[in-house]
C-alpha cells in the first residue's frame, strides 16, 4: 500500500468531524494510554480470513449478512440481549444460505458499536442547550449537563463491554451453539407466535433432513457443521479510540485496527479529504464506506483512489443507503463511477438509513414495506447494471421491540409506544428481521411459498 506518508495519527492533520470535545485533556490522555496498552479484541488472522470471505462475496460466491443495533448501550451488555442478537443473525443466515444457495458471511454490528454521528452538536430542550448524546462511548443519554459531558472513562467502559460481548459470542459458538444439528438452540421465546413461524420451521426441517441424509450416506457426521465464523464491525467514528487500537502485528506487514474485524466509515464522515478517510486509508482491515444521495461521482472516485488504490480483493465494501424512493436514480451513477475505475468492490444495501420517518407523535420509525422495497430494487438494479448485490446491512435486534412499523403482524404507528427502546435509530424486531430474510431468500427460489391450509 502506498502508505509511506501514513501513520496511525496522520488523520490529525485533517479536519475531523463528529469528534467530541473533552474538557479534561489529561484525563483523556490517561484513558487513551490505558486503552493502547490493553490486549486486542480480535486477531489479524481473523481479519485476513474475513477479507478472503468478502473477496468471495465480491465474486458472487458468498453473501454478506451484517446486522445489529444502531447503537449498542453499556446497559444492554447482558447475556440475554447478546444471545438474542446472535440467535436472530444465525436464523437469518440459515434462511439466506438455504434460499440463496450460497455461503453467508456473518458480521455483527456489535462489540464496539458505541459511538454515533449526530446531525447537530447541541440539543435544546425546554430552553436548555446541552451537547448532543453521541453514544455510550462518549457521553450519557440523560439530558443534564453532567450526563452530556464527554467522559474519557467511557472509552474504557466501551472497550471492556466490547470485550465481554465478543467473549460471550466466542464461547457460545465454540460450545456448539451454532451447531446446524440443533437449530432449536436459536429459538427465541416468541418464535411460535410469528406469522412466519411455519415457513421458518419447514425450512429448518428440510435442512435437518438433508443433513441427516448426507450423514447417513457418509456414515459419519459432516465436519464443520457445528462451527461457524462470526465477525464484528462498528462505525469507526471516534478517531482517538480507533487510533489507540491500531497496531502492528508480528509476521505481517501493515497496521491493523484490532478493536474490530470490519470497521466502516459513516455517511457523515466520508469526506475524501477528511480525517476519517485518512485514518482508514492506512488500515490493513477490510473496510466499508456508506454511500448515498450525498455522494457525488467525484467524491466516490476520490474515495476509491484513497481507500482502494491497489484493488485488493475483499478490501472495500460500499454500503449504499438511498431510501426506496431514491435508489433508482441514485445507484446507477455510483455503479458507473466504480466501473470506470475498473476496480472491484463489494456492493451491500443498507435499506434502513434512507427510510427513516417521524410519526405524528414524534417517534422515529421506518416502514417495513419501504425497507423491503429498497432491498428488492437494489437486487434488481444491480442485476440490470451487470453488478451483483453481495450483501445486506440491517439495524435489528433479537428482541420483541416495536420500533419499525409494518411486517406480517402489521405493527401500526400507535403501537410503537409499547416497546420502543432504541436510543437512536429504529430497529427491525425479531419477527420483522426473520421475515426480511425470508423475503430475500425467496429471490433465490430456495424457500417454498407458504402452503395454503387445505
Ligand atoms: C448508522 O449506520 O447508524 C448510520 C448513522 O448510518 P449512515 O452513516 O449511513 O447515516
Ligand atoms: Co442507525
Amino acid at each position: 500500500m502506498p502508505t509511506s506518508d501514513w501513520t496511525p495519527d496522520s488523520w490529525r492533520r485533517r479536519p475531523a468531524s463528529q469528534q467530541p470535545v473533552y474538557t479534561d485533556g489529561e484525563a483523556l490522555a490517561r484513558a487513551l494510554e490505558e486503552l493502547a496498552a490493553l490486549p486486542p479484541l480480535v486477531s489479524s488472522w481473523e481479519i485476513e480470513s474475513l477479507k478472503r470471505q468478502l473477496a468471495e462475496a465480491q465474486e458472487g460466491r458468498a453473501f454478506l449478512l451484517q446486522g445489529g443495533d444502531c447503537a449498542e448501550t453499556l446497559a444492554d451488555c447482558t447475556s440475554s440481549a447478546i444471545a438474542a442478537k446472535l440467535k436472530i443473525l444465525l436464523q437469518m443466515s440459515l434462511v439466506l444460505v438455504w434460499g440463496l444457495r450460497t455461503r453467508v458471511v456473518r458480521v455483527g454490528r456489535f462489540a464496539g458499536q458505541y459511538a454515533k454521528p449526530r446531525s447537530a452538536d447541541f440539543e435544546e430542550q425546554g430552553g436548555a442547550r446541552l451537547p448532543s448524546y453521541r453514544g455510550d462511548l462518549i457521553n450519557r443519554a440523560g439530558f443534564t449537563a453532567v450526563e452530556r459531558e464527554p467522559d474519557p472513562q467511557l472509552l474504557l467502559r466501551g472497550y471492556e463491554r466490547s470485550a465481554l460481548t465478543i467473549n460471550f459470542i466466542r464461547a457460545l459458538i465454540d460450545g456448539g451453539f451454532a451447531d446446524l444439528h440443533h437449530p432449536e438452540y436459536w429459538d427465541l421465546g416468541f418464535v411460535d407466535h410469528s406469522p412466519r413461524a411455519a415457513e421458518y420451521r419447514r425450512m429448518v426441517g428440510g435442512i435437518g433432513e438433508s443433513l441427516r441424509f448426507v450423514e447417513t450416506l457418509a456414515g459419519r457426521p459432516v465436519a464443520g457443521m457445528n462451527r461457524i465464523d462470526f465477525y464484528t464491525s462498528h462505525e469507526g467514528l471516534h478517531l482517538l479510540y480507533e487510533q489507540a487500537q491500531t497496531r502492528r502485528v508480528p509476521h505481517r506487514a501493515g497496521w491493523y485496527n484490532l478493536a474490530t474485524h470490519f470497521p466502516w466509515i459513516g455517511m457523515r464522515t466520508a469526506d475524501p479529504e477528511g480525517a476519517h478517510v485518512e485514518y482508514f486509508r492506512g488500515l490493513a482491515n477490510p473496510i466499508a464506506v456508506k454511500v448515498g444521495p450525498a455522494t457525488t461521482r467525484e467524491a466516490l472516485l476520490r474515495l476509491l483512489d484513497r481507500l482502494h488504490p491497489e484493488d485488493e480483493p475483499g478490501r472495500l465494501t460500499l454500503i449504499h443507503r438511498f431510501g426506496a424512493a431514491r435508489i433508482a436514480d441514485g445507484l446507477p451513477p455510483l455503479v458507473d463511477a466504480v466501473r470506470a475505475t475498473g476496480k472491484s468492490v463489494l456492493w451491500v444495501c443498507d435499506p434502513m438509513h434512507g427510510n427513516t420517518l417521524t410519526t405524528a407523535s414524534g417517534l422515529k420509525t421506518r416502514r417495513f414495506d419501504h425497507i423491503l422495497e429498497e432491498l428488492e430494487r437494489a437486487f434488481d438494479l444491480h442485476a440490470e447494471l451487470g453488478t451483483r448485490l453481495g450483501g445486506v446491512h440491517f439495524e435489528l435486534t433479537g428482541e420483541d421491540v416495536t420500533e419499525c412499523v409494518g411486517g406480517a403482524r402489521g405493527l401500526a404507528d400507535d403501537e410503537l409506544d409499547r416497546a420502543y427502546r432504541s436510543t437512536v435509530d429504529p430497529r427491525l424486531n425479531y419477527e420483522q428481521a426473520l421475515e426480511m430474510a425470508l423475503a430475500i431468500a425467496r429471490r433465490g427460489g430456495g424457500v417454498p411459498p407458504a402452503r395454503s391450509s387445505t
